[in-house]
C-alpha cells in the first residue's frame, strides 16, 4: 500500500454555474476529497474559435477548487476537437474499414495519424501548459482520454495510409524485405514498392495475416507517439507534475506498456457493472449472480496489469458510482460495492481511486449515468459509501506493497495475432489469460502481471506464460535464469515476430529448457471438448499434439493417448485450453510445487495482500467464515465473518 491513498472525483464546472463551484468544492473536501479532475473535455470552452483562448473561467474554477484545499489533475481537452476545428480540416476524421467518415456529434473523432490535428493538439496542450503548467494548486495532467475508446485505434483514412507507408518503410527497408516478411509470394501478393501496399480493408477473403498484424503495431504506435507528443510539452512546460493517461477495461488494441512508459502513474476507468454487461465471456448463470457486484476477478487483473504498466504507480480515475448508461442493461451495484470496489483498487496498491463523477448531468448523453450528487445536488446513493471510504483509508494507514509471488505474462502483440488468426472462432487471448488469472485468485493468490519481455522472474514462484505469440530473447533468458515453477502454453511461441510458423515448430524454446514439439493442432467445437485421463477434466476450443523427448516427461494424458501436460525440470508446456476442472488440478499441483500456501475460496471471496495486511472481499450472496479458511489475525477492518459485499482487513 501506498502512503496515505486518497479519493478523488471527476468534475466538470463548464457543465455547471459559477455560482456553485465553491460550495462544491467545500463539499468535495468535507467528503475527504482531495483529487479533482477537470477539463479533459472543455476545448469548445476554452477556445470557442481559433485563437480566442478563454482560459480565466478555468483560472478561476482551479482557484475556487485550491482553496478549499483541493489538487487538480488538469485534462488535456484532445479527445473533443470543437466543431470549428472539424470544419477546418475535416480530414481530420476517422474513416472506418469500410470508407465511412465517422463525424463530429460525440467525442474521440480525430485520427491519430492526422498531422494537421497534431499539431492543433500542441498548439493548445502548449497553451494550457503555459498558463497552468506552474500553477500549485495542478499537481498532474491527464492526457487526453481513454485511448481506443468507441473503437478509435485503428483508422483507415488518407492520412492514417500515408503515414502506414512510411511505418513500413522505417521496420523493413526495402520492399524485398517486406515482401519476403510477409510471405507475398502466396497468392501474388507481392508489392512492387511501399506506395502500392493499401491498408487492410474489404478483401474478397482475409487479408496476410503478417499485414494486419504490422497494421495493429502500426495503430498502436500512433497512439504511443501522439501520447508522447503531449507528454514532451508536458515535461518541459510543467515540471514534477504527475503524467497520467486513463487506460479502460479489457480494451488491447493498442500497447499500454508502451503508453505506459512515457508516464507516472497508469489509471484507468473502473466500471464493474458495466463490465460484466459488455465485456465479460461468463455464462449467463454468472453474470445474473454478480449483476449488482460485478465480477470477483475482472477490476483485480486491471488493478495488477495497470499497476505493471508505468512501474508501480497507479490510479482509478474513473470509478462507477451507481449506474452507468452504456451498457446492455445497467443495474445499480448492491449497497456496499462502491466501497468494496474502492477498498479493492487499494488493496491492489492504486494510490489514489477517482469517482466519476459529482453530479449527475442532467443535458446529453450521460444524462442517465449516476454521480455521487443527483441532478438537483442531493446526496445520491454511493456518497455515504465514500464517506465511509474516507474514513477506511485512515484506518489503513500505508503499509508495504502490493507485490506478489504468482506472476502471469500479458502482451498486447498477441491479442492482436489470436484476433487475426483465432483458428478457432473461441480463441480468445483475453479470455485464455483471464481462465489462468481467476484459477489463481479461486485458490487465494496475489498476483503479478508481467510484460512480454519481462526480464528477470526471480522474484516469483510460480510464472504462467499462455498463448504468448512469440518470444522475446529476455524473456526466454530470465527463464533459463529462473529457479521457480513455469507453466506455458498453449500456443506460446508459436509463430515468429513476422507471423510464420517458426523453424523448430513451436513453442520454439531451446532443448534444455523445453524438449517438446507440438507437430499438429486443432480447434474444437465448444460442444467437443477433449477427455483427460484419470478424470483429469478436458481441453476445450483448442488441442495440440505433443511430442516430448529426453527429460520432458509426460504428467497428464489425453483418453486418447497424447500428452497434455508436459514437464521438464520445473517448466511445464500445457497442450491445449484448460477446463475449469483441468485448471484446478494443474493449479493445485503447481502451487504445491512451488510451496505457495493456497486456499481454496467460495466462489464470490477473493483475497489480496498488500504487505501485512490481507484484504477480503466478498462478491458472494452468502457471509463467510474467514477462520474456517485459515485467515487469523488482528482485524483492522471489518470481521472475523464476511457478510456479502462487504471487507475485511486482517494485519498477519
Ligand atoms: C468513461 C469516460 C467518461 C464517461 C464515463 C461514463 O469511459 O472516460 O468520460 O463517459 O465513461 O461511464
Amino acid at each position: 500500500m501506498v502512503a496515505n491513498p486518497s479519493i478523488g472525483v471527476c468534475y466538470y464546472p463548464e457543465h455547471w454555474p459559477e455560482t456553485v463551484w465553491k460550495d462544491d468544492a467545500q463539499r468535495m473536501a468535507a467528503l475527504g476529497i482531495s483529487y479533482v479532475r477537470i477539463g479533459e473535455f472543455a476545448w469548445s470552452r476554452l477556445e470557442p474559435a481559433r485563437g480566442d483562448l478563454r482560459f480565466d473561467w478555468l483560472a478561476r474554477a482551479i482557484d475556487i477548487l485550491h482553496e478549499a484545499g483541493l489538487k487538480i489533475i488538469l485534462g488535456t481537452p484532445t479527445a473533443t476537437p470543437p466543431k470549428w476545428l472539424v470544419d477546418e480540416m475535416p480530414d481530420m476524421l476517422p474513416v472506418d474499414a469500410e470508407g465511412h467518415t465517422i463525424g463530429f456529434g460525440s467525442r474521440k473523432h480525430y485520427c491519430f495519424s492526422h498531422r494537421g490535428y497534431r499539431a492543433e493538439c500542441e498548439r493548445i496542450v502548449t497553451a494550457l501548459a503555459e498558463r497552468f503548467g506552474k500553477n500549485p494548486a495542478v499537481t498532474g495532467w491527464q492526457i487526453d482520454n481513454e485511448y481506443a475508446c468507441h473503437n478509435t485505434t485503428r483508422n483507415w483514412s488518407t492520412a492514417s495510409l500515408l503515414a502506414f507507408r512510411q511505418w513500413l518503410k522505417q521496420r523493413y527497408g526495402t520492399i524485398d524485405k517486406l515482401n519476403a516478411a510477409w510471405g507475398n509470394v502466396f497468392w501474388s501478393m507481392e508489392y512492387p514498392d511501399f506506395e502500392a501496399i493499401d491498408l487492410p480493408a474489404l478483401a474478397p477473403t482475409e487479408h496476410n495475416p503478417a499485414h494486419s498484424l504490422d497494421f495493429y503495431r502500426f495503430s498502436s504506435d500512433q497512439v504511443v507517439s501522439f501520447n508522447r507528443l503531449q507528454t514532451e510539452i508536458l515535461r518541459r512546460l510543467s515540471p514534477g507534475r504527475d503524467l497520467i493517461h486513463n487506460f479502460m477495461g479489457r480494451t488491447l488494441d493498442f500497447d499500454h506498456y508502451k503508453v505506459g512508459a512515457d508516464l507516472d502513474v497508469s489509471s484507468w476507468d473502473c466500471y464493474p457493472l458495466g463490465f460484466l454487461e459488455d465485456r465479460s465471456d461468463a455464462d449467463q448463470a454468472w453474470r445474473r449472480r454478480f449483476a449488482r457486484t460485478g465480477d470477483p476477478d475482472f477490476q483485480a487483473f486491471h488493478h495488477d496489469l495497470y499497476r505493471t504498466t508505468s512501474n508501480g504507480r497507479w490510479w482509478v480515475m474513473e470509478q462507477q458510482p451507481g449506474p452507468v448508461n452504456w451498457a446492455d442493461h445497467n443495474p445499480a451495484p448492491k449497497q456496499g460495492m462502491v466501497r468494496l470496489w474502492s477498498l479493492e483498487a487499494f488493496a491492489h496498491g492504486a494510490e489514489v481511486v477517482s469517482y466519476f463523477r459529482w453530479r449527475q448531468a442532467p443535458f446529453a448523453q450521460e444524462q442517465m449515468h449516476a454521480g455521487l450528487l443527483r441532478p438537483d445536488g442531493v446526496e445520491a446513493e454511493a456518497f455515504s459509501e465514500i464517506e465511509t471510504v474516507a474514513r477506511d483509508t485512515e484506518l489503513l494507514g500505508s503499509s508495504g506493497s502490493a507485490a506478489a509471488n504468482a506472476a502471469i505474462v500479458f502482451d498486447y502483440t498477441s491479442a492482436w495475432a489470436w484476433e487475426i488468426q483465432p483458428q478457432g472462432r473461441e480463441f480468445d487471448y483475453f479470455r485464455l489469460v483471464f481462465d489462468y488469472y481467476r484459477s489463481l485468485r479461486r485458490l487465494g493468490l496475489s498476483i503479478d502481471i508481467l510484460p512480454p519481455d519481462a526480464a528477470d522472474l526471480s522474484r516469483y514462484k510460480l510464472v504462467i506464460i499462455p498463448g504468448l505469440f512469440t518470444w522475446h530473447k529476455n524473456l526466454v533468458k530470465a527463464l533459463e535464469a529462473y529457479k521457480g515453477v513455469a507453466l506455458i502454453g498453449p500456443r506460446s511461441g508459436s509463430k515468429t515476430g513476422d507471423f510464420s510458423i517458426p523453424e523448430r515448430l513451436p513453442p520454439d524454446l531451446p532443448e534444455q529448457l523445453a524438449n517438446v514439439t507440438i507437430t499438429r493442432v486443432e480447434s474444437l467445437r465448444p460442444d467437443c471438448p477433449v477427455a483427460l485421463k484419470e478424470g483429469h477434466g478436458k481441453l476445450r476450443f483448442w488441442r495440440e499434439f505433443l511430442v516430448a523427448s529426453g527429460d520432458c516427461k509426460v504428467e497428464i494424458f489425453s483418453r486418447d493417448g497424447w500428452p497434455v501436460l508436459v514437464k521438464q525440470r520445473d517448466l511445464h508446456y500445457i497442450g491445449g485450453w484448460p477446463d475449469e476442472r483441468l485448471l484446478d488440478t494443474v493449479m493445485a499441483r503447481l502451487t504445491g510445487e512451488a510451496g505457495i500456501t493456497t486456499c481454496r475460496l467460495p466462489d464470490g471471496v477473493r483475497l489480496r495482500r498488500n504487505g501485512d495486511l490481507l484484504f477480503a472481499f466478498n462478491y458472494g450472496d452468502d457471509p463467510t467464515e474467514l477462520e474456517a479458511l485459515g485467515l487469523r489475525g488482528t482485524f483492522v477492518l471489518g470481521t472475523e465473518l464476511l457478510q456479502p459485499a462487504e471487507v475485511s482487513v486482517i494485519r498477519t
